[in-house]
């Protein structure tokens, strides 16, 4: 699947209105019932006063972040998306690739308390990203990730590959988004490589469940 980050991003063209009507509208149950929740706690236990929300999409956790009283900065690679964001009241949120960032090509600010990312780390090549992001922390600052459970969405195939994820059962119109299938050992493999030390794995999950909703992690600058 050549150029399949890229690939990743442009579908994010075609799903940005589906998007925003999902996410607002309460319509992905697990983000309901467990995600949304397990991320604001992991990010609000460590009490930081400013927080980068990396692949803020249509900015939710920007305005929950913002209520709490935290300054919440957001960059997103879909304008649609950056500007739903600006018009529901997120002051600052920067337009800019994963690309750009890696290759230091955008500013988003520095020494921020935490850099979280809410599913939105789905591409192959993420050690050049997770080092760029860690220049982004103050020593000893943290940066928090959830992500699809791999033992959940294996479906069998428990190796690293590009995966395609339809939205099937939403509503409205969806294009296939490719996405990179990691397994623990790689997300662990890809932290410590960017000089990130691993210091909580959660995996959130509903009572009535039998399968982890998310894997939750929070690394911190060496
Ligand atoms: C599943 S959405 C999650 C959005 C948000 N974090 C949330 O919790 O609702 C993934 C987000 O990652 C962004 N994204 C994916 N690949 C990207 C890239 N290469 N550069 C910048 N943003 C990217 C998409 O535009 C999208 O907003």
């Amino acid at each position: 699947m050549p150029n399949s980050d890229n690939a990743l991003l442009d579908s994010w063209q075609h799903n940005a209105k589906a998007w925003i009507d999902a996410v607002r509208s309460g319509a992905i149950e697990s983000r309901r019932q467990v995600t949304d929740q397990a991320i604001l706690l992991a990010i609000l236990g460590r009490m930081p006063a400013r927080v980068l929300d990396l692949g803020c999409g249509e900015g939710w956790l920007l305005r929950a972040l913002d209520d709490r009283g935290i300054e919440a900065v957001g960059v997103d690679g879909d304008r649609t998306l950056v500007d739903a964001a600006r018009a529901a009241g997120s002051a600052e949120v920067h337009l800019a690739s994963y690309a750009q960032l890696a290759d230091g090509q955008a500013f988003v600010g520095k020494d921020y308390d935490l850099i979280c990312a809410n599913f939105a780390l789905l591409q192959q090549d993420i050690i050049p990203l997770l080092a760029a992001l860690k220049g982004l922390l103050r020593p000893g600052a943290a940066l928090v990730i959830q992500t699809l459970h791999p033992w959940s969405v294996a479906g069998g195939d428990y190796q690293d590959g590009w995966r395609e994820e339809s939205f099937a059962g939403f509503a409205g119109a969806w294009q296939v988004m490719p996405w990179y299938f990691r397994t623990l050992a790689s997300w662990l493999t890809a932290l410590d490589m960017a000089g990130l030390r691993l210091v909580s794995l959660q995996e959130p999950q509903h009572p009535q469940s039998a399968v982890p909703q998310s894997l939750l992690m929070v690394a911190e600058h060496l």
